[in-house]
């Protein structure tokens, strides 16, 4: 790995530990992905994740996703996270709520994944394959310790098409897509990591309901999630920018899967 590989990869995960920092101190819970839950479910369908699974949710941030998935479908659930700050937020999370015995997270880098071959019945990562430096490794990982025939199921924010540099530069900063991505290029990869049957599912329309919701909330003056009060300025004009490419169509949210 090349250090420029590994100074963004860490420079990513200090952007999300500042805003892990920043959500505490208004102690907003956090999830960082788009559309909410409501994504979520759509992952863990695509996922085949049954009752009583045992799954692997790589970069798993604040943990939300993980304990929603052992919640709900009973299973147990190891989470990967390269922040340490995460890592140790999330397992807070799962003891006080009685969760420990079923869900851990584990520092470690989705790259390099420190578990055996063959050992989960599902593997997932929601808007994270859009960040790191070599999306083909994670998913060669993420195939390695799934069981035979289970799935990789990747939600993650995509161009709609390759753009223009100067517009590229602008949107480095914003949305997860600072490796500028699109559709092709995912189903290229789940194809050359040797997973099959790959499907694409659009889940877009659930975050453009998330983004109307929001404006909605902010014209009652109840604030939002994705805009704390205590975000400095500089932030917010960012995220304005985003809305707008998400409100013209310019990135979409997929759900891409495949199986072993
Ligand atoms: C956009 S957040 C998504 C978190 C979580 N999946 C969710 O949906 O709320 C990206 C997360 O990826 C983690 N991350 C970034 N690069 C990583 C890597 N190479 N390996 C493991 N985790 C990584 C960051 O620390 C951060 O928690």
């Amino acid at each position: 790995m090349s250090r420029h590989a590994d100074y963004r990869k860490l420079s990513v995960v200090k952007f999300y530990e500042r805003r892990l920092e920043e959500s505490l101190k208004s102690f907003i819970p956090l999830s960082y992905h788009p559309g909410g839950v409501e994504t979520t479910r759509m992952l863990i369908e695509e996922a085949n994740i049954s009752e009583n699974s045992i799954v692997l949710d790589i970069a798993s941030g604040t943990g939300e996703t993980a304990t929603y998935i052992a919640t709900n479908t009973n299973s147990e659930v190891i989470g990967i996270d390269l922040s340490r700050k995460m890592v140790e937020y999330a397992n807070t999370l799962v003891k006080i709520t009685n969760l420990d015995e079923k869900v851990k997270f584990i520092l470690a880098d989705a790259e390099r994944i420190p578990l055996q071959d063959n050992i989960f019945d599902a593997a997932l990562s929601e808007c994270t394959l859009c960040l790191v430096p070599d999306m083909l490794r994670v998913l060669r990982e993420m195939r390695r310790v799934v069981k035979p025939g289970a799935k990789v199921a990747v939600a993650d924010v995509i161009l709609a098409e390759k753009i223009p540099g100067n517009l590229a530069n602008k949107v480095l900063h914003v949305s997860c897509i600072p490796t500028k991505r699109t559709l092709d290029d995912y189903i290229n990869s789940f194809r050359k990591a040797g997973l099959r049957e790959v499907k694409v599912k659009d889940v877009t329309k659930s975050v453009i309901d998330q983004i109307n919701q929001f404006f909605k909330e902010e014209m009652g003056g109840e604030g939002s999630l994705y805009f704390p009060n205590t975000l400095e300025m500089g932030i917010r004009d960012i995220q304005k920018i985003s809305i707008d490419l998400w409100l013209s169509g310019r990135i979409k949210y997929y759900i891409v899967s495949g199986v072993k």
